[in-house]
């Protein structure tokens, strides 16, 4: 099985995009535009945690010259897990819910873009397939021990660390 860090964060990315899509869709029911959001938040809530903690501080070390683009992407972050946190205490019937989650939407499909479109190649010209593979090991172990809720403490932590970091 290829363990290519970038394949796996864009296999998350796939699963989130696909997410959005059906929350949109005039035909989803509030109770299922619920569940999406539950789903939503607990792929992104194990999505940041493996790149804040794994991918981000690897490639800023490997690649300095991506320095700016990391530095961007944790501020990217950290709004979404914001976003987040407030989205997990909302309910479907919320005045709010709808709203909320539409902006998290909009910020987060911008910046899966921006990674997807800018900075995954560059990365992959940086490092070699060595290097990704051993990343991608790096990812999945972190995958398992990652939080799936953003109450959970280790998100807690990570959420602190990105607002006094
Ligand atoms: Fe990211
Ligand atoms: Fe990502």
């Amino acid at each position: 099985m290829s363990t290519d860090a970038i394949v796996i964060l864009k296999d998350d990315h796939k699963d989130v995009r696909a997410l959005f899509r059906e929350f949109e869709k005039s035909t989803t029911t509030k109770a299922r535009k619920g569940t999406i959001v539950k789903k939503v938040i607990e792929l992104l809530t194990v999505h940041t945690y493996i790149e804040n903690e794994v991918m981000y501080p690897e490639v800023r070390r490997l690649l300095p010259d991506l320095e700016d683009d990391v530095l961007e992407s944790y501020e990217e972050h950290h709004v979404a897990d914001v976003l987040v946190m407030e989205l997990a205490n909302l309910k479907p019937g919320d005045e709010r819910f709808e709203a909320k989650t539409t902006v998290l939407i909009e910020n987060v499909r911008h910046h899966m873009d921006e990674e997807e479109q800018d900075w995954f190649p560059k990365v992959r010209q940086g490092l070699g397939r060595n290097q990704l593979q051993d990343l991608g090991a790096q990812l999945l172990e972190a995958k398992r021990k990652a939080p799936r809720s953003p109450a959970q403490p280790s998100a807690l932590k990570k959420a602190v660390d990105a607002v006094v970091s």
